[in-house]
């Protein structure tokens, strides 16, 4: 007799999944787990069909599972309903990090654990975010448009076009993924780089910063810690958010805290 059901919520794969093996997050791949679950003596159940709640597969089958593994990027909401009528439920698993698509709430008065795999994707993560801060500050997208369209107005592009050389960076959470992007920004010259977090970063990483950018740089004592957000928002040429969405986080940043 099995120990119970593992239900597991993947996107879809497709052709892609049969050119690629190592895409391990998709329905056609499992993670790679099917077998260990199976070898643990569970069942394993998985799907693409979360939504809508409450008539998808994900509804029917959570009912009597013990564990449900979910991702952020293709996110099944565990939602507090979802959460009573799973009377079995005791484990959720976050195949990644960010577990803002659970009730955490909910999950904590039934006393149902939650997990993340902590430092996964980190590394993707910080270079994606430079990526997305060099595509807007150097205003990429209006060039390539520009290029699709057959057009070629330099100072269409240019007068929204900067350098990151000499600016003010600053990130909110300086945690696993926040701290990356300060190093890789240590590159590119910046005149300070500020970080926001609830805890301050250890003395020895603030050092391997400073020392990195008077090594290439020139300048050192260019990393500071911020207390108020306004006074982030006020000296910076680019804020990056890097931290978890909680009730703390969500709507943190809205119209009122931009200087007009
Ligand atoms: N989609 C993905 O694949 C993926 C992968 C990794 C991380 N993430 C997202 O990035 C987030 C950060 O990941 P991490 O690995 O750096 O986590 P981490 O726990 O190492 O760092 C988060 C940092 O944010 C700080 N923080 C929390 N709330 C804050 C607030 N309101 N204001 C300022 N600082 C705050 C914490 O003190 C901590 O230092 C994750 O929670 C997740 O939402 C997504």
């Amino acid at each position: 007799m099995s120990k119970g059901k593992v239900l597991l919520v993947l996107y879809e794969g497709g052709k892609h999944a049969e050119e690629q093996e190592k895409l391990l997050g998709c329905i056609e791949n499992e993670l790679g787990i099917r077998n260990f679950i199976e070898e643990q003596g569970y069942v394993l159940v998985t799907t693409i069909d979360k939504d809508p709640e409450p008539t998808s597969t994900v509804d029917r089958e959570l009912k009597d599972a013990e564990i449900v593994i979910t991702t952020p990027f293709f996110p099944a909401y565990i939602s507090r309903n979802r959460i009573t009528e799973a009377p079995n439920l005791k484990l959720c698993v976050t195949a990644g990090v960010g577990s803002d698509h659970l009730d955490l709430e909910a999950a904590n008065e039934r006393k149902i654990t939650v997990t993340e795999v902590t430092g996964s994707n980190v590394v993707s993560v910080a270079e994606h975010v430079m990526a997305t801060i060099l595509v807007l500050i150097r205003n990429y997208n209006g060039g390539h448009q520009q290029a699709i369209n057959g057009e070629w107005d330099i100072a269409g592009v240019a007068k929204n076009e900067y350098d990151l050389e000499d600016k003010i960076i600053s990130t909110v959470g300086a945690g696993r993924i926040g701290y990356r992007v300060l190093e890789r920004l240590v590159a590119f010259n910046p005149k300070k780089l500020l970080y926001y977090d609830y805890q301050e970063l250890p003395a020895e990483a603030i050092n391997r910063l400073n020392e990195a950018s008077k090594l290439f740089n020139g300048r050192g004592d260019i990393v500071q810690r911020v207390e108020k957000l306004e006074d982030m928002v006020a000296q910076s040429d680019v804020v990056t958010i890097n931290c978890p969405l909680h009730k703390d986080s969500r709507g943190l940043f809205n119209k009122s805290l931009f200087p007009t």
